[in-house]
């Protein structure tokens, strides 16, 4: 962000998203850096930001893909993702969704219950192939993260639960459409702390020793992403600590030979690289609050009103030595459409410009048009 010159910023036009590409390669390398030399292998999921721009250099650093949708599918495949570092999630896939990922021959389908399975078995058989097939656990783990973005407990619409497991693993393996790859794991997102991935390894090496016994072993071990990052300090964190997270599995996983551990990084890859960009329409007071109206709202990046989120916000331009205290809103007919309250920012005018940090990942992604609002373009910068 900080190397965008004054001229660059006033003459973008409001609300974009600005991206950080240096920032972006620089994640990319840190993390091909830490899984060089072990069977690791990390697919960007695609939902924390579809941008094709986005994509395609990700995907250009050797990174599979994690996708959700037939329209991620499509723009993973046109970004250059290949299509056996591919691996399609998702609790409810359509039938024409599952055709076009055995159509292209992606490497896995994430199936998370067993309706899901015997479709997934009947479309390969029908179309003479073979669908690789990971199934997702729900480990029962609580990644204790908003209760919006945990995935991973009991009550959770994700995954298959540990009673049913075994046998669930054993209708797979006998399915003649489908070629049973491993399971899949996947308990949160943000998640700021080692322990729940310390949690996460201890019960995938008990489950491996349970179907061992069974005789039953697997290719690959996916344990999901969810590695969090610093919202309060994008600049002195820009680089999520890959180095401790990583560690976790490889000391923590009891890996069997020839096995593969397969890792869905979303967030921790895009996040810090991105920023939405917005100026100042009004500064307005109301009794004893002053609030700053953007041009930006919550159509623009959700995340502060769907899960209370915290952005940290910037005034770009502004040279006031002084500061005042405001509450950062969008304009967007929703009391929710908040980015900041009681914000210290210097003096803050009409025609500022003011940029939302780590705004990469679920930003661009979710936003919509809701109030008829044009969807914010993107810029990038090298
Ligand atoms: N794998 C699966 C199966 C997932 O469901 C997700 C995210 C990921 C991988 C990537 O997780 P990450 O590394 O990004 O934490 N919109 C919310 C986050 C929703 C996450 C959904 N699943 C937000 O803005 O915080």
């Amino acid at each position: 962000m900080h190397h965008l010159s004054l001229d660059q910023l006033t003459s973008l036009s409001t609300p974009c998203y600005c991206y950080d590409m240096q920032l972006l390669r620089l994640t990319l390398k840190a993390i091909n850096q830490e899984i060089r030399q072990f069977p690791f292998k990390v697919h960007y999921a695609v939902k924390a930001n579809g941008n094709a721009v986005i994509l395609k250099e990700i995907a250009e650093h050797g990174l599979g893909a994690d996708l959700v949708s037939g329209g991620e599918l499509k723009a993973a495949l046109e970004a250059g993702f290949k299509p056996q570092a591919i691996a399609f999630s998702g609790v409810g896939k359509t039938d024409r969704e599952i055709e076009a990922g055995i159509e292209s021959d992606i490497f896995s389908f994430n199936v998370e219950s067993v309706p899901e399975l015997e479709v997934i078995n009947e479309i390969a058989l029908r179309m003479g192939k073979n669908a690789g097939v990971v199934l997702r656990v729900n480990p029962d783990i609580d990644a204790h993260t908003h209760r919006y973005i945990t995935t991973g407990t009991a009550h959770d619409k994700f995954g298959i639960s540990l009673e049913m497991l075994p046998q669930v693993v054993r209708m797979a393996r006998e399915m003649r459409g489908i070629n049973m790859r491993g399971l899949h794991f996947h308990i949160g997102s943000q998640i700021t702390t080692m322990r729940p991935f310390e949690m996460l390894c201890d019960k995938i090496n008990q489950l491996q020793d349970d179907f061992e016994q069974q005789g039953i072993m697997f290719d690959i071990i996916n344990v999901g992403g969810g590695l969090g990052i610093d919202y309060d300090n994008p600049d002195e964190n820009p680089v999520p600590d890959f180095g401790s997270y990583f560690n976790v599995f490889k000391q923590g996983l009891k890996l069997r030979a020839g096995q593969e551990v397969h890792f869905e990084l979303g967030r921790s890859i895009a996040a810090q690289c991105g920023s939405l960009i917005a100026r100042v329409v009004f500064v307005k007071e109301n009794r004893d609050k002053k609030f700053v109206i953007l041009d930006a709202g919550m159509n623009d990046l959700l995340r502060p009103a769907l899960y209370q989120a915290n952005h940290r916000v910037m005034n770009l331009t502004s040279s006031a030595a002084a500061v005042d205290t405001y509450d950062v809103v969008g304009p967007v007919c929703e009391s929710s459409d908040v980015f900041a309250r009681d914000l210290q920012l210097p003096i803050t005018s009409r025609g500022d410009i003011v940029a939302i940090r780590s705004a990469g990942a679920y930003g661009e992604s979710m936003a919509s048009t809701y109030n008829m609002r044009p969807l914010p373009s993107s810029h990038f910068f090298d």
